[in-house]
């Protein structure tokens, strides 16, 4: 997901622990209805910067997905929400993000205590975002076209486009909120009903936008939430043979998990994976502007973004003088309490990714690149990592290779233009990618070259949800956003009448 920092805001009130958190264990919604999982398990959800747990979560599993699959292919065959006026839905799309704003500050504390990212940043590009693409999407049930035809004059033939049916919306844990909005309001405006399942790391916001969607009025058993692990809840979703289609964010080793999973019903499928995006900074750029941003774009969200512009690429006798520039920069990048406003980066979601985080850091030593700073473990409570520049990195190394997701950067020398975009676009990836340069020509040119959905030319992670988003190569398929997202929850009928 992209992102742009926005002017920062206070949070009227951090301290109060919001009552949704005492009141556990949090349950399924099931139809209209919160029930407890059927194996009535529970699971924890940690702060990730003091490692507390925060509250009990139902565990959903494949007994609890079945039962929300019933509850969302009843709601769709008797059409209450596909057969509802498209102005209507519009309404009660706009009325969601009204309420989204109103609980802007409680969405936002959950937030940042459930998946540790600071609350100013939760508050304003998070919850913002999520308002924002309901806004948007209320304006799509009222524009869903069909066509007609030229035909014969003896027929006459034209298209309908119709929703999908259940869609099963699996999401991650860095955007948790937002990217469960990005597929549900998209969803909802083409008339479908689903199955939501928030990451096990963060199931709260989720579960509050449940009441919301309640409180707004969405019919009971259009939307269900399922908190609970991957095997098990997320994967009883992709193998359900009731579900018409699957739109997963998350990591690419999933995402084929899910589209194997999928060939049982042929479901439709729509991945959103991991990405190794090249920031290429030409010996032309406005430096100022680019070291600036590069850190952005690698460290915002501590790392764990799937556009993070991780592979920094700078051409060979400027690469000592803009190292030293982003070392410094890096500096600049306060870590610590999340709720705490001069906060620029929190700990990292979760133990596991900690370790997995902190094993990079080892390998990238091995490997032989050079810490220009942070590299080491950080000791006490909560998953802190420290923004870590690796230079001296050459592309071949697992480094440059793998997603980290994590605030690691790797600096990477070039010859010239085109060895640039050789390297750029050597990666099994293709999210994102981005280039620095004062001449426009050039500019289209490498935008032209790089091999990804999308590219930032003198930017960083600009995100309009009018733009079509989503990658090229094993950064998945399909693309959310925008015009695009609408033929993800549609299905075309052509139809023929005798004249
Ligand atoms: P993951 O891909 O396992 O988790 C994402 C979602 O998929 C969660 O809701 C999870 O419960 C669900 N899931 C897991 N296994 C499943 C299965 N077999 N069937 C259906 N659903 C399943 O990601 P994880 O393990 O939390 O993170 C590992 C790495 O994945 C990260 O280090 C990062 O590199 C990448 N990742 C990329 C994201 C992106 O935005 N593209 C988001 C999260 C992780
Ligand atoms: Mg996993």
């Amino acid at each position: 997901m992209a992102t742009t920092q926005a002017a920062s805001e206070k949070i009227t009130s951090v301290t109060a622990i919001p009552a949704f958190i005492k009141d556990s264990p949090k349950k399924l919604l099931i139809g209209g209805k919160w029930v407890s999982a059927k194996s009535g398990k529970t699971f924890e959800s940690i702060n990730p910067a003091t490692e507390a747990v925060i509250c009990q979560v139902a565990e959903g599993d494949k007994a609890d997905v079945d039962e929300a699959v019933k509850a969302a292919r009843k709601a769709y065959e008797t059409g209450k929400w596909s057969a509802m006026g498209p102005h209507e839905r519009g309404r009660l799309l706009l009325k969601i993000a009204d309420l989204i704003e109103k609980y802007a500050d409680e969405l936002a504390l959950l937030e940042s205590l459930d998946n540790g990212k600071p609350v100013v940043q939760a508050k304003n590009i998070d919850v913002r975002g999520a308002a924002a693409q309901f806004r948007y999407f209320a304006g799509w049930p009222t524009k869903i076209y069909g066509e007609t035809n030229p035909s014969d004059p003896s027929i006459f033939s034209y298209t309908l486009r119709e929703p999908m049916g259940v869609c099963g919306l699996i999401v991650p844990w860095n955007f948790p909120l937002l990217m469960a909005v990005q597929k549900t309001a998209p969803a909802l405006a083409c008339g479908n009903t689903m199955i939501l399942k928030p990451a096990e790391q963060t199931p709260l916001t989720a579960l509050r936008f449940g009441e919301i969607l309640l409180e707004a009025g969405v019919p009971e058993g259009v939307v269900n939430v399922i908190t609970g692990f991957g095997p098990g809840a997320g994967s009883s979703i992709a193998e359900h043979p009731d579900i018409d289609k699957v739109s997963f964010t998350g990591s690419t080793e999933v995402g084929k998990l899910i589209l194997q999973a999928s060939a049982g019903n042929l479901k439709r499928v729509s991945l959103e994976l991991g990405g190794k995006s090249p920031n290429i900074v030409l010996p032309d750029a406005d430096m100022d502007a680019a070291v600036n941003t590069a850190v952005n774009g690698v460290f915002f969200n501590s790392g764990q973004v799937c556009v993070a512009g991780t592979r920094i690429f700078v051409q060979r006798d400027q690469y000592e003088g803009f190292v030293e520039r982003l070392t410094q920069a890096s500096r600049k990048m306060t870590i610590g309490d999340p709720l705490s406003p001069d906060t620029r980066l929190g700990p990292l979601v979760s133990k596991e990714q900690f370790d997995r985080v902190n094993n990079y850091l080892e390998i990238g030593k091995k490997e032989g690149a050079r810490v220009t700073i942070g590299g080491e473990k950080v000791s006490g409570k909560g998953y802190f990592v420290k923004p870590t520049v690796f230079a001296d990195v050459d592309n071949k190394m697992k480094i440059a290779r793998e997603e980290i997701f994590g605030p690691v950067a790797a600096a990477i020398p070039f010859k010239d233009e085109n060895d640039a975009i050789l390297q750029g676009n050597d990666t099994t990836y293709g999210l994102a990618a981005a280039v620095w340069t004062r001449d426009v020509s050039r500019a289209h040119r490498v935008a032209r070259a790089l091999k990804a959905g999308t590219v930032w030319v003198n930017n960083y992670g600009s995100s309009d949800v009018a733009m079509p988003f989503g990658g090229y190569k094993q950064s998945g398929f399909g693309r959310e956003g925008g015009r695009h997202v609408i033929d993800l929850f549609t299905q075309i009928k052509s139809v023929y009448v005798k004249l």
